[in-house]
C-alpha cells in the first residue's frame, strides 16, 4: 500500500466488534509509538495499555463526551508523558498517537485518539486528573489522549483526495 492510499484509509473508528485484537498487532501499534520522533530525541511518552473493563468504563467517563468507545474497545494506549524529561510532551504525545493511529489503520485495527489534556468530566473535574486517579499516575506525568483500540464494526468511508481543501494551501510569494 501506497503511504497516501493509508492516510485516506485511515478513520476515527469509534464502533467496535466484540472481539480481541491480535497480540502482534498491538505490539506492531506500540512499536509504531516508540518510533516517533521526539524532540532532542528525549522520548518522554511512556505506553499504558489498558485491557480490563473495569478501567476501560471508567476511563470512558473521564471526559464530559467523546471517550465513550473506550468502554467498547478491547484495549486502549494511554499515552504518558514524563514532563521531568522534556518540555515538548504534548508535540511528542501527539504524534506518538499520530504513528500509533496510522499503524492501526494499516492493520486493519479501529482506532480512536480521545483527547485528554484540557478536558472535563460531566462535573467539571479535570480530565488528565480522574485519568491519573484511574491509572495511579503520579502528578509529574501529562496525559494528551489515549487511543482506543479494536476490530471494527462496520466500515468507516475512507477520505477522498478530491473531497480536501486545497485552497488552505498557501505559497508566500
Ligand atoms: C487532537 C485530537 C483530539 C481528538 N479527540 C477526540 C475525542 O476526544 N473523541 C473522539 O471521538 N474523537 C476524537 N478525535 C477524532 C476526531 O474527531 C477526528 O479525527 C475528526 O473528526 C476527523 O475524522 P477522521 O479521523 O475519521 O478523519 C480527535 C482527533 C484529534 C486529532
Amino acid at each position: 500500500m501506497e503511504f497516501i492510499d493509508l492516510l485516506l484509509k485511515r478513520r476515527s473508528v469509534r464502533r467496535f466488534k466484540d472481539e480481541d485484537i491480535p497480540k502482534r498487532d498491538l505490539e506492531k501499534i506500540l512499536e509504531a509509538g516508540l518510533l516517533a520522533p521526539t524532540s532532542r530525541n528525549r522520548k518522554p511518552c511512556n505506553f499504558l495499555v489498558v485491557e480490563n473493563k473495569e478501567p476501560l468504563e471508567k476511563l470512558a467517563k473521564s471526559k464530559e463526551s467523546g471517550a465513550e468507545m473506550l468502554a467498547r474497545c478491547d484495549k486502549a494506549i494511554v499515552v504518558v508523558a514524563n514532563t521531568l524529561i522534556s518540555d515538548t510532551w504534548i508535540e511528542d504525545s501527539s504524534i506518538a498517537l499520530g504513528y500509533m493511529h496510522l499503524m492501526a489503520a494499516s492493520l486493519d485495527i479501529g482506532s480512536c485518539w480521545v483527547q485528554i489534556h484540557l478536558r472535563k468530566t460531566a462535573e467539571g473535574e479535570d480530565s488528565e486528573k480522574v485519568v491519573k486517579e484511574i491509572t495511579g499516575l503520579d502528578d509529574y506525568f501529562r496525559i494528551v489522549g489515549i487511543l482506543a483500540l479494536g476490530m471494527p464494526d462496520g466500515e468507516v468511508k475512507p477520505h477522498a483526495l478530491e473531497d480536501m481543501d486545497k485552497s488552505k494551501i498557501h505559497f508566500l510569494v
